[in-house]
């Protein structure tokens, strides 16, 4: 990565550089130059050779790890980047990771997944232009107060939205984001425990960034959404990857340090799940009522016509708007 980085950079800077400028500058051979121009051109990079040397013609907007670190001002999320153009699944690569011992805050993005999976075994269509990325994290807990790691994760990505670009997005319990009622973003966390301790967690999320609405399959484009409809253009997701770390790792030393309460407040005023008539699916049964409450382990109460039901898991779909 430090070679490419470096002839990224020296590209960016002059307009054309020959084979054997770029060698000596960088201390490698030229076949090591052109290997990693390769390189660069297989993960989107718009580089001409000719007799004269290489010339970028625009920089593709890429998640690249060298651009990241100069935007990135974490001190555990995101400062170890792990970057793939393509992937089955972050959160597949994250747990092998975390299984070989890479440490807290390990970062993995994919451009692109193949097998992106989401929550209750559901298949997760990841194309270019989204945001798809996994992050590892070792908290010292157990293994039922993982859930906390989703509410803190969708409450970072609704309040970075908010806050970057004015969009009311807001929170349906337990892990999704939605604006004007669609869904623009889901988080899937997995973990590795047992009974009583919590080896590692996989925090993966999903956001439909840089993506049409056309590209993903019709029976989705009336309840999904993405930033580029929402906002009619497209946005920096270097940018907005940053500042979703910062606000994920604030959030997270205050749910390590303090609980679950310490953000639960700021969870319900920006869930709009409470006070909505719902149906929450679990595998083989079914709940409707109206919303009330989330309680302190971040279940949901929803009043049905036989009296309160506490919920802890399930897919939950809001019946009415207001
Ligand atoms: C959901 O069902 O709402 C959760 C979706 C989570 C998708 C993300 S994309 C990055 C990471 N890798 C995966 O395979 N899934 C998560």
């Amino acid at each position: 990565m430090e070679s490419l980085s470096k002839i990224i950079e020296i590209l960016r800077n002059q307009k054309e550089v020959s084979g054997e400028e770029m060698a000596s500058e960088l201390g490698i051979s030229r076949t090591s130059v052109w290997k990693n121009i390769n390189r660069l051109k297989g993960k989107g990079f718009n580089i001409i050779s000719s007799r004269r040397g290489y010339r970028m013609i625009e920089e593709a907007d890429l998640l690249l790890p060298y651009r990241l670190r100069g935007l990135i001002n974490t001190k555990i999320i995101g400062r170890h980047i792990e970057y793939f153009a393509h992937c089955d699944s972050s959160n597949n690569i994250a747990k092998k990771l975390a299984r070989e011992g890479l440490k807290e805050g390990t970062l993995i993005i994919c451009e692109e997944q193949e097998a992106g999976r989401g929550r209750l075994e559901r298949k997760w269509i990841s194309p270019r232009g989204g945001l798809w990325f996994s992050v590892i994290l070792k908290p010292s807990m157990t293994p039922v107060e993982a859930p906390g790691l989703g509410f803190l994760t969708s409450l970072s990505v609704v309040k970075t939205l908010r806050r970057r670009y004015g969009l009311e997005a807001s929170l349906k319990w337990p892990n999704d984001v939605l604006i004007n009622g669609k869904k623009v973003c889901g988080v899937l966390v997995e973990v590795e425990a047992e009974m009583d301790i919590l080896h590692f967690a996989v925090v993966g999320v999903g956001l439909d960034a840089n993506i049409s609405i056309k590209d993903f399959p019709e029976e989705v484009q009336d309840i999904a959404t993405t930033l580029k409809e929402e906002l009619g253009r497209e946005v920096d997701r270097a940018k907005l990857l940053a500042d979703i770390l910062s606000e994920m790792e604030r959030n997270y030393n205050s749910f390590t340090l303090y609980g679950l309460e310490s953000i639960f407040q700021e969870y319900i005023d920006l869930c709009s799940t409470i006070q909505k008539e719902v149906r929450v699916v679990q595998h083989g049964r079914e709940i409707k009522g109206k919303a009330v409450e989330i309680d302190k382990e971040g279940a949901l109460i929803v009043l049905t016509s036989e009296g309160r039901v506490r919920i802890t898991y399930g897919d939950c779909f809001h019946l009415t708007n207001t």
